[in-house]
This record gives C-alpha cells, structure tokens and sequence, in this order.
C-alpha cells in the first residue's frame, strides 16, 4: 500500500480536495526535487515557450502583443535548454517504472525538449502535431500561418513497458487506429468562465491525453499547470492529480475551475469517468 505522498513533501499544498486534485505553489525546477521518486504514472508538461520576447500577434482580428507574462521571456536559448533538461531531468526521477511523459512546445523549444529528452535517454514514442483547426493570421505575411503545436509522448526510458490505452482511442476515433495527427480546437469560451490563462490548453487535448496513457485511480503531476486544465481532466477521467505553478492567480484560478467540476460531478455522477473525451 502506498504511503500518502503528501505526507513525504516537506511543502504543505495551496489547495488539496480528498477527491484527488491537490496544488503547490513554487519554483518547479526546487519542488520537483522534493517529491518522492518514482510515484507518478504520468507526467503532462505545459512549460514556458519562452516566446515572449515583445512580437505581435493577433487576437479576435486585433494586433496584439505575443507577451504572456515575465515567466515566459527567453534568456537565450542555452538558458531555456538549461531550464528544459533540470526540469526533464528531475521528472524522470519521479515517474514510475512504467509511466510516461508529454511535453507540449512550438518551434520555440521543442527542439530543446526532443534533444534533452534523447540524452536523458527517456525513450520516446510519439509526436503528435495539434492542429488547431482555426488559427489566427500571420499578420506579417512573411510566413505560413502557424497552425500547430507539437507534444512529445516519451517513456521513461527504453525499457518501460507504457500504458497506450489503444482500444480507446480507436474507439473514440470512429473505430479506426488513431493517427498522430489531432485536429482539436482552442479553448472554448465556456472552458474560460472563471478568468483567462493565457496559454490554457483545451479540455478536449487534455482528456485524449489522460485517457490514452493513464487508467482509473493513477496519480498524474502537471508540474507548469496554470489554470489545471490537465488536473480537471484528471478528475472527470477518475484519476489523481498534483498540480505545480509558481502564480498564485494561476493557482486561484485552477481552484475556481475545479470547484466548479467538483460540484458537478457531485449533482451528475454519471459525468465521472463518462470518458468520451469530450
Ligand atoms: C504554458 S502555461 C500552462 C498552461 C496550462 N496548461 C493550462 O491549461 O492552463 C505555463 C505555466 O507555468 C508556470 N511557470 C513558469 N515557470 C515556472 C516554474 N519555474 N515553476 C512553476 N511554474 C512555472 C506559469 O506561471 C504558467 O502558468
């Protein structure tokens, strides 16, 4: 029987609901070193892009500024190489023997991340391109719209023998084997009721995730988890969830989500576990 990890992690939780979904506040690159080895079934990573660095984007038909926050500002790319391999690092340490890793990125870093994982010898198995279905438009013209976000799925290393839950994903495929191409769109305005995240992830990527590489009952960290999407998701799919952010409004901001859930899966049981990935 496995000990209660919060009694292990010197830390006390911001927030913690006995129905599995517990928040830290602090540096993940400090906390990830506090938390016990191997106890993880899976990690999902929503890391800083590191491309905040003062270009224009365009929202709702408006130019608007491509800045998310300080936390998100490059200090060159050897520090943000430096940034992804300590956290990589320090996750694979607490992944169970079997477990998996993703890790979401665009051009900015996902190349940092691909080679940081291959030298720390995690073994990876998948890269899915993310379509978004409806992007905004290149205000430049000077490129092709970016339409795509990248997630690597990674082992933790070459003999893992990972969870692919592969029946349910054909099923919620049509019945055919999925591709590793999704056409998911971003947010929708009711996934943003409680307050914005700037780079907060839809429901729907989130619950693919969870149900293809994790099954009932499993503990799964977010160690950049902003508004928790992946922690709501966690929770409607029957599994556990620690999510890590160094904001407390990002934090306030995943408890308003998931108390809301919370009480819906009180008053509508059946949507726990309904596991449409919807
Ligand atoms: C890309 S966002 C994650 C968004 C999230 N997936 C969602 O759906 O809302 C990255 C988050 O990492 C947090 N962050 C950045 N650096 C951090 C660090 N060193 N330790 C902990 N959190 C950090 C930021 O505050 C931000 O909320």
């Amino acid at each position: 029987m496995e000990s209660n990890l919060k009694d292990e992690v010197d830390v006390e939780p911001y927030y913690d609901h006995p129905r599995g979904f517990t928040l830290y506040q602090g540096n993940s690159l400090e906390l990830l070193e506090d938390l016990p080895d191997e106890r993880f079934d899976m990690i999902f990573a929503d890391p800083p892009y590191f491309l905040s660095n003062d270009g224009v984007t365009c929202e709702n038909g408006e130019m608007v500024s491509v800045n998310k926050g300080r936390w998100d500002r490059s200090e060159g790319i050897e520090a943000n190489h430096t940034f992804n391999e300590r956290w990589l690092d320090a996750a694979q340490d607490l992944l169970k023997p079997n477990a998996s890793l993703w890790v979401s990125g665009t051009q900015h870093i996902i190349y940092s991340l691909g080679f940081a994982l291959q030298t720390l010898d995690y073994k990876i198995l998948n890269d899915i391109a993310w379509f978004k279905v409806n992007p905004p438009p290149n205000l430049s013209c000077r490129y092709f719209t970016h339409g795509t976000e990248t997630l690597i799925w990674a082992a933790k290393n070459h003999d893992a023998k990972h969870t692919f839950n592969y029946e349910k994903m054909k099923e919620m495929n049509g019945g055919k084997q999925m591709k590793n191409l999704w056409n998911i769109m971003s947010p929708r305005k009711a996934e943003k009721k409680h307050g914005k995240h700037p780079t907060q992830k839809p429901m729907k990527l989130l619950n693919r995730i969870v149900l293809a590489a994790s099954d009932p009952g499993d503990l799964i960290l977010d160690p950049f988890c902003g508004s928790s999407t992946t922690g709501l998701a966690a929770v409607k799919n029957g599994r556990r969830y620690i999510g890590i952010d160094q904001s407390e409004e990002y934090l306030d901001l995943s408890i308003k989500r998931f108390e809301d859930l919370n009480e819906e899966l009180d008053s509508q049981p059946e949507l726990e576990m309904d596991q449409t990935g919807t």
